[in-house]
């Protein structure tokens, strides 16, 4: 019999060493918070992750471990079957994060002061490990028309001029939410391919398309986008297993891939640990129904965030995501400089968001909602909000 899973229940995350609830007090200045930043959800992980981990735990010898068949069998078929994509398992390799897998790429197929283009507002390590490792960020922005996110593709046409040696995508998009079509990906990869742009498609939040949306592997739009990319992806988001660290990237060119699993290979950074695989697994064989109701109940949760804003705080719009459990919230309207809607939010209404200036310049006047966790969360946080607007 199938798992009915209860999404309303409150679970104490506290004193788990959890970095949404347990660093409120360092990065928020208070403890007395409703935490909706960091992207994890607050949400138990499929019965059947918790149980296999369970059993290995109580196995009780944690010593060194391979990845097998089993593992990447269940990441080929689980991209079968959700996205239509067909990898040969010699295409894949583990990777102890996607973050760390771009600046991996970075390292590899770039040089110090390098350009490296990115679309903001968006994931703020796109930013900060291309500066972190002496690359120069170009901007190419997003343009937000009739309340929507699209890609700026006149001028990415003029930078690709300037020697530019990778563009990172982030597909789906945080935090705009865009659910990227197939005829955009295909632009963007006959602009990258022709100014020789490795394109690196950050799809971690691939599996959580919504209200009917399909998500789109960048590498399967055309022979073009094939041979100019690599693709990194996880179970992290997709089944709130984010602590357990384990994603994987997929290389179909044979060139990059020979370059960038080499790589890998001579730091010992291919390999992941004793849950990762198993959690990996677990979850894309057996997690398909969790990961169903857990859709469902966040498409209510972001129905619900929409309908009472617009009913009770109207000069704050839900920007709907296509994709994941973030809301890019526009605040425009309120008419404040960021340092006092961040006020508004933290000290007045007692709510720790992701300010949107985090995502770049182009996030002033925007926040960043979390809608992983039970409704009555959001409840109380918009009932906090409403007084604090109304003030
Ligand atoms: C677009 C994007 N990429 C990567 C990550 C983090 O990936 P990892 O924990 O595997 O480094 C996040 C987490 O929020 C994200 O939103």
């Amino acid at each position: 019999m199938k798992t009915k899973y209860d999404f309303d229940q409150i679970i104490d995350r506290k004193n788990t060493n959890s970095v949404k609830i347990d660093s409120l007090q360092q990065v928020f200045g208070s403890d007395e918070l409703l935490s909706l930043w960091v992207a994890d959800m607050d949400f138990l992980s499929p019965i059947e992750i918790t149980e296999a981990l369970k059993k290995r735990v109580e196995h009780g010898i944690f010593g060194y471990v391979k990845s097998d068949e089993g593992y990447y069998n269940s990441i080929i078929n689980w991209l079968k079957k959700k996205h239509n994509w067909s990898v040969k398992k010699d295409t894949v390799t583990f990777l102890p994060g996607v973050v760390k897998g771009i600046a991996f790429a970075i390292d590899v197929f770039t040089d110090v002061q390098d350009k490296i283009i990115i679309q903001p507002p968006v994931y703020p390590p796109f930013k900060n490990i291309t500066e972190g490792l002496d690359r120069e960020i170009i901007n190419n922005p997003l343009i937000f028309e009739n309340g929507q996110y699209r890609m700026d593709f006149d001028n990415l046409r003029e930078i690709a001029k300037r020697d530019c040696k990778m563009l990172i995508l982030c597909n789906p998009h945080n935090p705009a939410g865009r659910v990227w079509t197939k005829e955009e990906l295909s632009e963007l990869a006959e602009i990258c391919f022709d100014n020789q742009i490795l394109v690196v498609s950050d799809e971690i939040h691939s599996d959580l398309a919504l209200f009917n949306y399909k998500h789109v592997p960048f590498a399967t739009v055309s022979a073009k986008a094939a041979q100019n990319n690599l693709t990194l992806m996880a179970p992290s988001k997709t089944f709130n297993i984010a602590g357990i660290v384990s994603s994987f990237a997929v290389v179909e060119n044979d060139e990059l891939r020979k370059k960038y699993f080499n790589y890998l290979n001579a730091r010992h950074l291919g390999k992941g640990n004793i849950f990762a695989y198993l959690a990996t697994q677990y979850a894309y064989e057996y997690g398909e129904d969790w990961l169903d109701q857990v859709l469902d109940y966040i498409q209510q949760n972001i129905d619900y965030v929409d309908n009472y804003l617009q009913q009770n705080i109207p000069q704050i719009k839900a920007i709907i995501p296509e994709a994941s459990f973030l809301i890019w919230l526009d605040c425009r309207e309120l008419n404040l400089s960021q340092k006092d809607l961040e006020n508004l939010f933290i000290q007045k209404a007692k709510l720790a968001l992701n300010s949107g200036t985090m995502f770049g310049v182009e996030g002033k006047g925007f926040m960043r909602l979390n809608v992983g966790c039970p409704q009555s969360t959001l409840h109380k946080a918009l009932d906090n909000l409403k007084k604090a607007v109304n003030l």
